[in-house]
């Protein structure tokens, strides 16, 4: 009896498995025109063919809920009809292959307004055609990034009621799990970690003042997501740089600081936390098989809310033991499944388990 592939119930979603696709930015909309921000045959086939693949969830790359919260021009966003027309579209085909659709809202903050990575990565200015103003907890760069502007009370007001509006067009879409991307250094993580938020208001300061705008888009989308849909959040579970000082005091964010954030977001209707690490800060990582699993342990043991695991699983038994040794309770893959789209099916014959979604009829013939 397979544990990874043993379907899993939250509120009213059965995940059919428990192999899931992280999200991946493409860097692949238009950046001018009617069609920015908006999906196209690029990334229907990035999306459509892993659920075919068989992941039991399939969850969209970052989608910024406003033009200013791309990482780049080209980045998917969720803030207008055309997007969210084009978004339904396609998970309606994800949907007709058994596989649960998810979107990942998100905000880039002080690391929005770059070039793809391909490209370089680094900062479009703001006074160039493609390039606009971007903001952050504090006017403090990230690496050789622009400096932000510090956001406003009224600007965070504004990022809060534009995730909520961006649930609403996830909801019309026919999505049917939203994930806040509080990870990776991103608009959320900015706000949470001491290293680069330096804010003296109720949005800094100490631990209640950082996790504030967190609370406030889990609240506010919550209030708009049905009850009988679940709402994940991707939070980093560390900066990498102070893991040994206890408590929430440390001068970046820490793995106890992440499991005190999850314990109080258990209250606030997330259901599960799909935990990462890094992006804040420019540290080294020690970069190993499944070497974010423990931040995902701490979550799943010492909190109510269940975690799920990503980074460098790559291997059928190491999925299945992640899952069945209750260190997590389900893995996304990233890389390993743009390598290989049909890696759940491949695994499920690895280890002798039955997989559904079931492979389609027209493909039958290979399974
Ligand atoms: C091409 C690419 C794009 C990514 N885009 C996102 C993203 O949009 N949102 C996010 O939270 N993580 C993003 N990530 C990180 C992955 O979701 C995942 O956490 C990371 O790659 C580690 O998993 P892996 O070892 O299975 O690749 C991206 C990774 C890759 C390779």
């Amino acid at each position: 009896m397979s544990a990874l592939f043993t379907p899993l119930t939250l509120r009213e979603v059965t995940f059919p498995n428990r192999v899931w696709m992280a999200p991946m930015c493409q860097y692949s909309a238009d950046s001018e025109g009617d069609g920015v921000g908006a999906p196209h045959d690029w990334h229907r086939t990035h999306l459509v063919s892993r659920a075919i693949g068989g992941a039991g969830l399939i969850l969209t790359e970052a989608s910024a809920v406003s033009p200013e919260g791309r990482i780049s021009p080209a980045d998917l966003g969720i803030w207008n009809d055309t997007q969210t027309e084009a978004f339904a579209d396609i998970v309606r085909e994800i949907k007709s292959h058994g596989s649960v659709a998810g979107i990942q809202l998100a905000h880039a903050g002080r690391k929005a307004s770059t070039t793809a990575p391909w490209v370089g990565g680094t900062s479009i200015p703001a006074d160039e055609p493609l390039g606009w103003e971007t903001v952050g907890p504090s006017a403090i760069a990230f690496g050789d990034h622009a400096t932000p502007r510090a956001a406003t009370v009224e600007d965070i007001a504004a990022i809060v009621r534009d995730f909520a509006a961006a649930a609403q067009r996830a909801l019309r879409a026919g999505f049917e799990v939203v994930e806040i991307h509080a990870a990776h250094g991103y608009l959320v993580h900015q706000f949470l970690s001491p290293a680069s938020n330096h804010r003296t208001d109720q949005y800094g300061g100490d631990f209640t003042g950082r996790i504030r705008i967190l609370v406030e888009i889990v609240d506010a989308v919550r209030a708009v997501w049905p009850e009988e849909l679940p709402l994940f959040v991707r939070v980093s579970g560390t900066d990498w740089l102070d893991e040994d000082t206890a408590g929430l005091e440390a001068d970046s964010w820490t793995s106890d600081q992440t499991v005190a954030l999850v314990q109080l977001l258990a209250d606030h209707g997330v259901d599960l936390i799909d935990v990462s690490t890094g992006g804040n800060v420019q540290t080294r990582i020690p970069v190993e098989p499944g070497y974010q699993v423990p931040f995902a342990k701490r979550v799943q043991s010492e909190t109510t809310v269940p975690a799920a695991a990503v980074g460098l699983i790559t291997e059928p038994k190491q999925a299945e033991d992640i899952v069945s040794s209750g260190e997590a309770e389900a893995v996304l893959l990233a890389r390993e499944l743009l390598r290989d789209p049909y890696w759940p099916r491949r695994a499920a014959r690895e280890l002798g388990a039955e997989i559904t979604p079931p492979v389609a009829p027209q493909y039958a013939r290979a399974f």
